[in-house]
């Protein structure tokens, strides 16, 4: 068994108390989203309401998941923490590195071949600390985690955005950075800003070519790839309990591309069928004892704008088909405008490649009604025009799939690829024949994200999302208007056919079957097992702990680069071919601050070495400074450290150096992992003193030593001509954060903790 029950029974066991205790502090009925959150308060029952959109807040989540591009800081952090075994369940899934070529079997080899090193050192980490570890070929990570461990009412993080995709299941699963993975990992709380709320009504009932999909590709349109930023979305009404359990999925999947936090549906008979359909009708025992608690009260879903700050409303007796796109997730089209709008922006038409899987529509029934437009065209005598290619996501799904015939239904395309089951094309892991050219081209498929070089790197490939459904049908007709309501196919005869409404199957009649699976349990004793990283591996390095503060004030530090405008996390720390460098802090360090524009030469990747007077790369200024011993600041501009919630935008500063990051304003998050990392991460309190430190100061922290919450730091700047400007700053350090960096980073004090 793979999902822990008796972890389960206890949330459960908890709910009703603590949803009590939430309605009382709250002072009205609850969303479901607010009882998930409230009984999984780090602190036990709710004693004070929360601020939507305003208070942060100590969560303590139930489970871990983790990819294995993210897990590899992940793991490396938390092996720095001094615990023998992780706090709760967690899971590794070796999803993102294995590339689509040719076909699976040979893909998955070649994958495994040539990331043997991160998947060992991966696997034996899982054994020796409790996590679970799915091998290559298993799945992706959230079609594997539906499948086996989300569970209605939960609470999950996950390091990858599309951890959402658990709402499907009534969870609340959220997506972090490997630094926030680690804190629960090891056992700590984990923060987040209370979020607002979007309440989605669905009326009405799917039929005919829309599909669960097409709910999303709606919402899309409204709300906008920033419209869901800072809140969870809870869909409810008849519509939503209409829905497959994995058609919520696919939608909840999706909120990742409207920027929300989470998204989440109430538990209901969908859910009840999936979970006995995937082995868990335990789950459902216990969830129906407290079956009112993971559903919002009846009084919210009655009277919506009262309780959520937004609410939409979607009528699926008339929700079309859509394609949304190209480069934008959010660009929703209905498939009977798609001409005009194509025609008119230039789009080509004509479509080479049509993609169906990825974790977000990869389920039984998106396979089974995929492929029964494909039986349905074949039985027609229709040739289908595109290139398939098919990437299940998981292995469960894939071999009931061929064993129930639909992947045969798919090998019908001359040109199908099956893939392995994995991410592949959807992270541009794929190695698409021509993409070089660059030529202007079109694709369609059934993944979330489209975004210009996503899927093959080529910039001028415009790529469509749509419903597995609909990207079959398009892949027959080669045509991205197709519209197979109204439009027709000429055949082999030469007679003009409708291709019938897809038909297919919620859940297996047979029941899901698997050979193997590709879990791998951890030990029970992991003590013995060792883990073992070559010192001459170019993709992994294991962690020295951060040396402590000294307790002196930093002096004689230099500028190593004030940067101008936006610095995200990107210009912080690059993505692109420096992923494979993920699990290597020496090698990845190498891209520390490349994006930024220097404020005293507008120019990217070009600073000034004080040592000898020339310009240099910034990582290799930073590597001459720390050699002779002096240390660095950085000087940023406003909403510092803004994007993603990658560690190592923290890590790799303080890796080369860098004692503080003083900016006009963080990013949260980015700031959080600077005092993780033991760093200073300081802002102006006038910002216009950014404009008066210079290229050649010599920084001096002048009361360093009497750091303490609340209270102001004061930095000298001495200028080359011998003047000289007192910058006063301010932080946000609470007590704890500064014996963060008192101990030189949080994991060495919970290794301290751990050690006594
Ligand atoms: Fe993988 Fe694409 Fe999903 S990268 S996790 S299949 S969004």
């Amino acid at each position: 068994m793979t999902f822990d029950i008796d972890m389960i029974k206890k949330v459960y066991e908890r709910y009703p108390s603590r949803v009590e205790a939430a309605r009382k502090a709250v002072g009205k009925p609850l969303t479901l989203a607010e009882k998930i959150l409230y009984t999984h308060l780090w602190e036990g029952d709710a004693t004070q309401s929360f601020e939507r959109g305003n208070s942060y807040v100590d969560f303590a989540p139930d489970r871990v998941a983790m990819q294995d591009a993210t897990a590899q800081m992940a793991l490396l952090q938390f092996m720095q923490a001094g615990k023998p075994k992780v706090a709760v369940p967690s899971t590794v899934h070796a999803d993102h590195l294995i590339q689509a070529r040719v076909g699976a079997e040979a893909d998955l080899q070649e994958g495994i071949n040539k990331n043997s090193e991160v998947f060992n050192f991966l696997s034996s980490v899982c054994d020796k600390y409790g996590i679970g570890f799915w091998k290559p070929g298993a799945g992706i990570i959230h079609q594997v985690v539906l499948e086996n461990y989300a569970f209605p009412g939960g609470m999950m993080i996950g390091t990858d955005s599309h951890t959402v995709n658990a709402g499907g299941l009534g969870m609340v699963a959220i997506g972090v950075g490997g630094a926030d993975a680690v804190d629960v990992m090891a056992g700590m709380p984990w923060e987040l800003k209370m979020p607002k709320l979007i309440g989605i009504k669905l009326t009405g009932k799917l039929s005919g070519w829309t599909s669960a999909k097409d709910i999303i590709l709606k919402v899309a349109g409204i709300l906008t790839v920033k419209g869901g930023t800072g809140c969870i979305v809870e869909y409810f009404g008849e519509g939503a309990q209409s829905l497959s359990a994995t058609g919520k999925g696919t939608i909840c999947n999706m909120g990742a591309e409207i920027g929300a936090t989470t998204s989440t549906f109430g538990y209901d008979d969908s859910m009840r069928r999936y979970l006995s359909a995937t082995g868990r009708k335990d789950i459902v025992d216990a969830a129906d004892q407290i079956a009112d608690h993971l559903t919002g009260d009846a009084e919210v879903y009655a009277n919506p704008e009262q309780y959520f700050d937004q609410v939409i409303e979607i009528n699926l007796d008339v929700l079309s088909p859509h394609l949304n796109g190209p480069f934008t997730p959010d660009l929703a089209t209905p498939v009977a405008d798609f001409h005009e709008k194509a025609v008119a922006n230039g789009w080509p038409i004509e479509v080479e490649w049509a993609l169906i899987g990825s974790c977000t529509n990869s389920s039984y029934e998106d396979l089974s009604r995929a492929a029964s437009i494909v039986e349905d065209a074949f039985a027609k005598g229709v040739k289908p025009r595109a290139i398939l290619g098919i990437n299940p996501g998981s292995e469960q799904v894939k071999f009931t799939a061929e064993r129930d015939g639909f992947l045969d239904s798919f090998r019908k395309f001359e040109s199908a690829r099956i893939f392995t089951n994995a991410c592949g094309p959807c992270i541009g892991q794929w190695d698409r024949e021509g993409s070089e050219k660059g030529e202007k081209n079109s694709i369609i498929h059934s993944f979330n994200r489209n975004f210009a070089k996503r899927a093959d790197g080529n910039p001028n490939t415009h790529a469509f999302v749509a419903s597995p459904e609909m990207v079959a049908a398009v892949a027959i007709a080669g045509r991205l208007d197709f519209n197979p309501i109204t439009d027709t196919l000429t055949n082999a005869a030469g007679e003009q056919i409708k291709l019938d409404e897809p038909k297919g199957f919620e859940l297996p009649a047979k029941g899901f079957d698997v050979g193997d699976n590709g879990y791998q349990a951890p030990s029970d004793d992991g003590s013995s097992v060792q883990i073992a990283v070559s010192p001459d591996s170019g993709r992994l390095q294991l962690l020295t702990p951060f040396e402590p503060w000294d307790g002196e004030n930093i002096s004689g530090a230099k500028v190593l680069i004030k940067a101008f405008g936006k610095c995200t996390t990107d210009h912080i720390s690059m993505a692109g071919p420096w992923l494979k460098y993920r699990g290597h802090l020496d090698n990845i360090s190498n891209n520390m601050l490349i994006g930024a524009i220097n404020a005293y030469n507008m120019e990217t990747n070009t600073v000034k070495n004080a040592l000898n007077g020339t310009y240099g790369e910034v990582p290799a200024v930073a590597r001459a400074y720390k050699a002779a011993g002096i240390p660095t600041i950085v000087v940023g501009d406003q909403n510092y450290g803004e994007g993603s919630s990658r560690e190592h935008a923290a890590m790799e500063p303080r890796h080369l150096g860098v004692k503080a990051v003083l900016v006009k304003s963080f990013a949260r998050i980015h700031e959080t992992n600077l005092k993780k990392q033991g760093m200073l991460g300081l802002t102006f309190a006038n910002e216009a003193d950014y404009d008066k430190i210079q290229e050649d100061d010599t920084v001096n922290f002048l009361d360093l030593d009497q750091f303490a919450p609340g209270k102001t730091l004061t930095l000298e700047f001495l200028h080359a001509d011998g003047s000289k400007d007192l910058i006063v700053t301010n932080h946000t350090y609470n007590a704890q954060q500064i014996d963060w960096f008192r101990a030189g980073s949080a994991l060495n004090l919970i290794a301290a903790e751990a050690a006594r």
